[in-house]
């Protein structure tokens, strides 16, 4: 079998960490890349050396296997669906879509044209991550009590100002949570599993945006522990994301993509500081691509064997859900039922 190609859709921010990640990937290779911004594309395909495609229908029609979706948020369903129409694999930033529904009828319809997708959420990809995972598993914690995912982040209003997209309700699909905050909202429900209730308030205080720069909920867990989340883009200096499991034998705390404590028996060893793959707290731009990598090698070696990857559609929408049912509650001032 030749080379995986990928089409990069956007020629922004994250298109660089994917077009990072490809070139660490034997066998993998980027086919070219398109944006309707054409400085921006056109500097893209310079600095990776690749070609650049008139029109996104141009690189539908090309021979790329999969295309990378690094779109804003509020064009991912639109472009998903296309692909899809196309028969072209899917690698979906995150958030896949922006409502429930949406991300259902990515699904689907992926599904109908035997098209794979897989939604960004590289943290998972950590090992920190997936060593949480293990002790949870292992029932090492004992009964989990608690899952708090704490994301106090700052943005600078820059950020905001001299992007027309972000902090908008149709292009984002919300603020400190459904773009910062997704990411700790994924892992938090894959460590703890399904979120049965959610609880909420959101406010706008710092930023001149439409959406809000601070947020916290509680949650209530299938497994009958309970938690909460806060997401913020409006906290100086802005911290690390920390995400806190609980039990009564023993507890664990994420910090970014580090074990920074761990107080279980047995599991001390983890009382190291891990590879630092993101200082994202207070620099949009803090992340680097090996954990994209690694969720692409992942994705490849699925889409050969035809095979459904770990983070596919599914996976992705659960993030989604949940993040909908937080801005419910908070714009109701209801508990919004999951389940
Ligand atoms: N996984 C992560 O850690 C992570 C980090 C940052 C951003 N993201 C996600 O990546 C996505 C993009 O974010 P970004 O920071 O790269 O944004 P960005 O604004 O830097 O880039 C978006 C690009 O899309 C282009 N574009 C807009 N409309 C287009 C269209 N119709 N066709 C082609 N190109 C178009 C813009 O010109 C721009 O170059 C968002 O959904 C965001 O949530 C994920």
């Amino acid at each position: 079998m030749g080379d995986f190609k990928f089409g990069i859709l956007g020629c922004g921010f994250i298109s660089g960490i994917h077009a990072d990640a490809i070139k660490n990937i034997p066998g993998a290779v980027i086919a070219g890349a398109f944006d309707v911004h054409t400085p921006s594309k056109d500097a893209f395909c310079k600095a990776h050396g690749v070609r650049a495609f008139e029109s996104s229908e141009e690189m539908l029609l090309s021979d790329a296997d999969a295309i990378c979706i690094c779109l804003p948020s509020g064009l991912h369903f639109d472009a998903a669906m296309e692909c899809i129409r196309h028969k072209k694999h899917i690698v979906l930033e995150k958030p896949m879509a922006l409502t429930s529904k949406q991300a259902e009828n990515i699904i689907c319809a992926a599904e109908e044209n035997g098209v794979n997708v897989t939604v960004i959420s590289q943290l998972r990809y950590s090992p920190a991550v997936k060593e949480v995972k293990r002790m949870i598993d292992d029932g090492k914690l004992g009964t989990i009590t608690l899952g708090n995912a704490i994301m106090e982040y700052r943005r600078s209003p820059e950020y905001y100002q001299n992007s027309s997209w972000r902090g908008t309700w149709e292009m984002d699909g919300g603020g400190a949570l459904m773009n910062q905050g997704i990411h700790g909202v994924d892992i938090l429900q894959y460590l703890m599993g399904e979120v049965v209730s959610v609880f909420a308030y959101a406010k706008t205080l710092v930023h001149n945006i439409e959406t809000e720069d601070t947020l916290t909920a509680v949650l209530e867990y299938e497994n009958g522990a309970i938690g909460s989340v806060v997401a913020t883009t409006s906290v100086a200096p802005g911290y690390k994301r920390n995400i806190e499991i609980c039990g009564s034998k023993g507890s664990l705390k994420l910090c970014e993509d580090t074990i920074a404590v761990c107080d279980v028996e047995g599991e001390e060893h983890h009382r190291f500081p891990g590879k630092r793959t993101s200082n994202a707290e207070a620099h949009p731009g803090g992340i680097d691509s090996s954990l994209h990598a690694e969720q692409l090698r992942d994705f490849i070696s699925c889409v050969k064997k035809g095979v459904s990857p770990w983070i596919s559609g599914k996976e992705g929408k659960k993030a989604v859900d949940i993040i909908c049912a937080i801005y419910e509650s908070a714009q109701t001032g209801k508990k919004i039922y999951l389940k």
